[in-house]
């Protein structure tokens, strides 16, 4: 019994040792200050603290990227996300999005963090500061919204 125990133990040590080598890439594009949200939209530094502390790792080429995020395999799921994250909506690369699909990431920003979608709840395990309460998704939506209704005003001129 006990040897079998030691094989157990052996093989899962060198499954992990090997699993190390597949290393996927861990990247942070360039920002370009031109084209961030907060070049083309007012933010203001409350919201800003809000998107930095609970999106921008999945959400923007600011990732900070722990050490755990080098181990294989929580390494592929968090490299995955943050692939995911910034392929749908990324902060960083705002003003190279057409208007509509800017007014319909705004929408579904308040309905995924009404809908308690986002922040990924493993995400806010590791980060429980990035936890999202009934008040900043109110901050949430009452700034999204804001920002639709200064936009469907400005073309009428009103
Ligand atoms: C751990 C990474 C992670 C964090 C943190 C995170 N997201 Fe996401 N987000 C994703 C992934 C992955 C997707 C795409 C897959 C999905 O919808 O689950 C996504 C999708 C989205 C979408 C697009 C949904 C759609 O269907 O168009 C929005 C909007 C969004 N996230 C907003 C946010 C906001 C706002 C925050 C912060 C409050 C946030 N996310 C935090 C990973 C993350």
């Amino acid at each position: 019994m006990r040897s079998r125990w030691r094989w157990g133990i052996g093989i899962a040590v060198v499954i992990l040792t090997i699993i190390q080598l597949i290393r996927p890439a861990r990247n942070n594009p360039p920002v370009i200050a031109g084209e961030t949200i907060h070049a083309r939209l007012p933010v203001d530094p409350a919201m800003n603290a809000t998107l930095h502390r609970s999106c921008n790792d999945c959400h923007s080429n600011l990732t900070v990227w722990p050490w755990y995020t080098n181990v294989a395999p929580a390494s592929w799921l968090i490299i995955s996300d943050v692939r995911r994250g910034r392929a749908e909506l990324n902060f960083s690369e705002w003003g190279t999005y057409p208007l509509k699909k800017q007014q319909e990431l705004l929408k579904e920003t308040c309905a995924e963090v009404s809908e308690r979608k986002m922040p990924v709840a493993a995400y806010t395990l590791l980060h429980p500061s990035a936890k999202f309460t009934d008040a900043d998704i109110a901050a949430v939506c009452a700034w999204t919204r804001s920002i639709a209704q200064s936009r469907i005003q400005a073309p009428t001129g009103e």
